[in-house]
């Protein structure tokens, strides 16, 4: 039995990877070694040594379609779905429009980008090869708050669409972990990264930390999920 399962070699897609935490995933992983195959809508001003941008819409079959093949291509062997967008406003102000927005990326996009990797993960399995799910989610995907209705039901059902994915996985030996950051200083929310008020808390780098050590845990350990919030921030349980 192996201590440790090195990310050096391994091959990651990571969504929602041009900015924010996903860029801070692709950073932290190349620089461990793995090769990433990192995806967003808009990848045109972003390189970085050992990843590869593609242009994903993860709201989209077609589009999650040929990223995935070009995971595949790449010998994928761990899919981190971070793609992700926030809406906060009070029930009676939420539109069609924007529910569809934010279930669709945060719920559908989870589905859609999992479902198109399931089958090459299952033939690693076959073959005797360990895959690896990270979903990540919210500290607020089990609790919620005036203004939060739409976001929290997004991050509530994609906590669920990932245990889900810990069940079925499990026949195929698939590790699945759910991250929950908590306040982490990013784009978020048409917010901007760097932002004096936001000096205290988590950066990406904090949560592609939490990414590299449930990646590379031995082959035997499956970390299930990772709850982490800045000091700052109350205690949310
Ligand atoms: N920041 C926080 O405090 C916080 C806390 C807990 C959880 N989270 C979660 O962390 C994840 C990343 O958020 P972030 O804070 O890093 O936000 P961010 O800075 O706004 O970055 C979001 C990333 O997702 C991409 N994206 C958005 N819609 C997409 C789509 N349809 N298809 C593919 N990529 C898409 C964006 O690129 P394009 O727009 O070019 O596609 C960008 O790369 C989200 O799931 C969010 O819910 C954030």
């Amino acid at each position: 039995m192996t201590s440790s399962f090195p990310l050096s070699g391994r091959v990651v897609a990571v969504t929602g990877a041009s900015k924010g935490i996903g860029l801070g995933i692709v950073e932290r992983l190349v620089a461990q070694g793995a090769s990433v195959v990192a995806g967003a809508r808009d990848v045109s001003n972003v390189e970085r040594d050992g990843a590869v941008f593609l242009p994903l819409d993860v709201t989209s079959e077609e589009s999650v379609a040929e990223f995935a093949q070009a995971a595949r291509s790449a010998g994928v062997d761990s899919l981190v779905n971070n793609a992700g967008v926030g809406s906060f406003m009070p029930v009676q102000q939420i539109t069609i429009e924007e529910y569809r927005r934010v279930m669709d990326t945060n719920v559908l996009g989870t589905i859609l980008m999992t479902k198109a990797l399931v089958p090459h993960f299952q033939y690693r399995h076959a073959e005797g090869r360990v895959s690896h799910l990270i979903n990540i989610t919210s500290d607020v995907s089990t609790r919620t708050f005036a203004g939060g209705a739409l976001y929290t039901a997004s991050k509530y059902a994609q906590r669920a669409v990932t245990h889900a994915l810990a069940h079925e996985g499990h026949a195929y030996g698939l590790r699945v972990t759910e991250v929950r950051p908590g306040m982490v200083d990013t784009y978020f929310n048409d917010s901007q990264q760097g932002d004096p008020e936001k000096a205290a808390w988590l950066k990406p780098a904090d949560i592609a930390n939490a990414v590299a050590y449930a990646l590379s845990v031995p082959e035997h350990v499956r970390v299930d999920e990772i709850l982490l919030h800045p000091v700052v921030q109350d205690v949310a349980y």
